[in-house]
């Protein structure tokens, strides 16, 4: 049995994470600021199942609060640190880049430090396949050069790399960045694109489609990124960077022809030019994963849609 931090527990990734581990038997500590990037209600609900479990504990605050963090790892005598809070999202991070620094680099840092004060020394980082921005080939590998993000989001979980291998290096801290690849399901953020069409869906709304529609994504089930994440959990040394991925690239009018299917709605579809910011394909090679933890992932995308619809009919979501 471990004890774990969890930061940005509540969101989407959080709080199926916090689920799985105390489902495992672990406890967990999540810390949490509920921020407005999305209605804080929806991290409620989020939170809730975890909530009931005695061995979860939440705590509402910032990671930029560097005091908090060590008081929270010295007393709950943590062991892992998992360190998702962020603001997520490439578009927004082009309207507001003072705060995604702020909050993605400076409170990566600030829970690194807090992580050396106490003597916590491993951790797994979230980082993002938008770090590879606009590359030609595909599949990624972490191998890639990633030293041209075309977001300021993207450059943010870059720096939470570097920032990560910094203190790898200079304390003896065992931390894996695991590099997420647009990950869906339950609980999705209710900005991301498989969550909008499936509202769409529902409501009879139109869809915007971005440039022609060939703009391609690697789709990762949110089981298998929960399957992942704790797979790297149990094996956790050094510094490494690792994909966690799907390993398929759709492109976006067969993933509106796949919610066609699942929902049984035909949408309609506008054309708008692709946002600045956005990269053109996403493709994860995921065998570093398979070698070092067995990681594989099993959900197709029309099965992840499906449950996805059926837990937004049945929860009323979005
Ligand atoms: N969802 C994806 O497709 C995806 C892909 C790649 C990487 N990631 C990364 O995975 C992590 C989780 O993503 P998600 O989709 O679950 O996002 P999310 O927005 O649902 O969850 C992030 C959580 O962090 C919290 N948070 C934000 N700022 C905070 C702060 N200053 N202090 C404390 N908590 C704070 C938010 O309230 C939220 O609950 C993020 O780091 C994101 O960048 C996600």
């Amino acid at each position: 049995m471990s004890t774990f931090l969890i930061t940005g527990t509540a969101g989407f990734i959080g709080s199926h994470l916090a689920e799985r581990l105390l489902a495992q038997g672990h406890v967990v500590v999540g810390l949490d600021n509920f921020d407005a990037f999305y209605d804080p209600a929806v991290k409620r609900a989020n939170i809730g199942r975890a909530l009931q479990n005695m061995n979860f504990t939440l705590v509402e605050g910032d990671i930029r609060d560097g005091d908090l963090v060590a008081q929270v790892l010295r007393d709950s005598r943590v062991n892992t640190v998992i360190h998702l809070a962020a603001r997520a999202g490439v578009r927004p991070s082009i309207e507001e880049p003072l705060l995604y620094e702020d909050v993605n680099v400076r409170g990566t840092l600030a829970v690194l430090q807090a992580m050396r004060e106490t003597g916590v020394s491993r951790m797994l980082f979230a980082s993002s396949s938008s770090v590879y921005g606009n590359r030609e080939r595909v599949p990624f590998a972490e191998t890639d050069s990633v030293d041209h993000p075309v977001s300021p989001y993207a450059a943010t979980k870059k720096a939470g790399e570097l920032l990560a291998y910094t203190f790898s290096h200079l304390y003896g801290m065992n931390i894996w960045c695991l590099r997420f690849f647009t990950v869906y399901g339950p609980r999705q953020r209710p900005e991301m694109a498989i969550a909008k069409f499936l509202r769409a869906a529902r409501n009879g709304s139109t869809v915007t489609v971005f440039g022609d529609g060939s703009m391609q994504r690697d789709f990762t089930y949110i089981n298998d990124i929960i399957d992942g994440v704790t797979r790297a959990l149990d094996h956790i040394d050094g510094y490494e960077i690792v994909n966690i991925g799907g390993a398929h690239a759709y492109p976006l009018t067969r993933l509106l022809d796949l919610i066609e299917e699942v929902t049984g709605v035909t949408l309609e579809r506008l054309h708008e030019p692709v946002p600045a910011g956005d990269v053109k394909q996403t493709v994860a090679d995921t065998r570093r994963a398979k070698d070092l933890f067995g990681y594989e992932p099993k959900w197709s995308l029309k099965d992840g849609i499906q449950a996805q619809w059926e837990w937004m009919e049945k929860s009323d979501e979005g």
